[in-house]
């Protein structure tokens, strides 16, 4: 047991057990509070959850191994508050691309949840992720959204921190501040910030896990995406974003397992030949964590290499950095989407020619940043390879932003059906008993089974009809909630 009790300024008692009170010397106390801020801030600053989330958390559970949801789930403020405390701040959560920020010195502005933290590459060369507000009264102390900057001066009263973090010093220091201790003021960074495949991450929780063992099996994936070579992947531009009004979850869970909707909601695109009318030479792959995978079969001929990419790009590749199977899997499939838990998705597909001719790849990797339990803030970041020539990256491009950009015209048809969520989850007659549907493919109810012999981790399914990658997000989602 331990509290504290404080009265006025100077006074500090603490209680160690319930016959134990002494007064904390002035030193002590402050580390004290300082050790309690950390706590509070890091690990999870808003308590327990209460009796009737607990109750709801435990239906969720239950109702999923039904194939029902509630939803509840899309717009509830406690729930949301609860998601921020306990997943954005416990989960590794994607920041960033290292083509972002190359050099010392390069920042971008970020978000872990809703809270805005400072990417940057310090002068040492290592990543820091610094929470954007000034230890001394709280004002941001980065404006801009990207630049180059060896300091960060507060715009407030002048302190200044250098881009790793550290305290540097404050306007008339031997006067103000002759005995501050510098080493305990510095921006309150991220304990633990990590790449895999240029992709970087962090985790506020200073007990995580490491990085690679949260991906788990999705490293594989990664690889078969992003690891053609060492280096050359990059971002174009800087993300776009838009406010969406939906929850962030209708995007994570869409793009974890949804195929099932691309021949109605999309259904104008296969209209007019963007994509096929019937989608069922598609499969899921389910992993830990709540990660989940959508694989389709190659649209582009074997005959053009195990890439999707035309020759003079593909031969830049360094396809012995993979494995056997990931060789074997790039010759037959193609990962068209993902959701890495909590909040990072991808969409990739490549665009052809009527005889298979690779004409662009698109790559784009997309983030839902909840925004409040009615709103979500769309991140959405094109890709292309340094070593494709500047037309196809152009034409990747163009593809990204015409399917999935701001105005794409995938993107309208989901941000349409999404409004859904916040609005039945604020129906007082929805809340009373109305269940969502997420039976697909369980009890033969179609044809979904495993593979037996997928040359892949993962559980590989045998079509898109089936609903299994989305409850595992959700079952991922209500453990990670209800965790202590
Ligand atoms: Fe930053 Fe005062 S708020 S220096
Ligand atoms: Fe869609």
């Amino acid at each position: 047991m331990d509290h504290r009790v404080s009265v006025g300024d100077d006074v500090a008692l603490k209680i160690d057990g319930p016959l134990s009170i002494r007064h904390l010397r002035e030193s002590e106390r402050e580390e004290d509070l300082m050790a309690s801020a950390d706590r509070q801030a890091i690990t999870g600053g808003y308590g327990s959850l209460n009796g009737s989330l607990h109750t709801f958390l435990s239906e969720v559970r239950t109702d999923l191994e039904q194939g029902v949801l509630s939803p509840r789930v899309l717009n509830d403020p406690d729930l949301h508050r609860a998601e921020l405390d306990r997943i954005f701040t416990k989960c590794w959560v994607f920041v960033g691309h290292v083509s972002e920020i190359p050099s010392p010195g390069d920042y971008v502005l970020r978000y872990v949840g809703e809270d805005q933290f400072i990417l940057v590459r310090d002068e040492q060369g290592e990543i820091q992720l610094l929470l954007n507000n000034c230890v001394h009264r709280a004002s941001p102390v980065c404006r801009a959204e990207k630049g180059n900057t060896s300091h960060f001066r507060c715009p407030y009263h002048g302190w200044i921190y250098k881009n790793s973090g550290e305290w540097n010093g404050a306007p008339y220091r031997a006067k103000a501040y002759r005995k501050l201790d510098a080493d305990r003021w510095g921006l309150r960074k991220a304990p633990h910030v990590d790449s895999y495949q240029g992709l970087i991450f962090a985790c506020l929780d200073p007990d995580a896990v490491p990085l690679r063992e949260y991906l788990g099996d999705m490293c594989w994936y990664l690889d078969v995406v992003f690891g053609l070579k060492e280096q050359g992947m990059r971002v174009v531009g800087e993300p776009h974003r838009w406010i969406v009004p939906s929850n962030w979850k209708s995007g994570a869970e869409n793009f974890v397992g949804d195929g099932y909707h691309v021949q109605s909601a999309h259904r104008s695109l296969s209209d007019i030949g963007l994509v096929p009318t019937e989608r069922s030479a598609g499969l899921h792959v389910s992993l830990n964590n709540g990660h989940g995978v959508l694989v389709i079969e190659r649209t582009v001929p074997e005959s053009f290499g195990a890439t999707d990419f035309p020759p003079e790009v593909a031969s830049t590749f360094e396809l012995d950095r993979l494995d056997d199977n990931q060789r074997a899997f790039l010759t037959r499939h193609s990962v068209v989407g993902f959701t890495i838990f909590p909040n990072l998705s991808l969409f990739r597909a490549a665009g052809v020619t009527e005889d298979g001719r690779p004409t662009a790849v698109q790559i784009s990797l997309r983030q839902w940043q909840p925004r409040g339990p009615e709103q979500m803030e769309l991140w959405n970041w094109p890709m292309v390879w340094d070593s494709a020539p500047e037309e196809f990256n152009r034409a990747s491009y163009d593809a990204s932003v015409f399917s999935f950009g701001p105005s794409g015209v995938f993107e309208q048809d989901d941000t349409v059906v999404w409004r859904g969520g916040p609005t039945v989850g604020r129906s007082v007659f929805a809340r009373k008993g109305m269940k969502l549907n997420f039976q697909m493919g369980m009890d033969g109810m179609s044809d979904y089974e495993d593979i037996p012999d997928w040359m892949g981790p993962g559980e590989a399914s045998t079509t898109f009809f089936g609903e299994r990658n989305q409850r595992r997000w959700w079952q991922r989602w209500s453990e990670a909630l209800a965790a202590s």
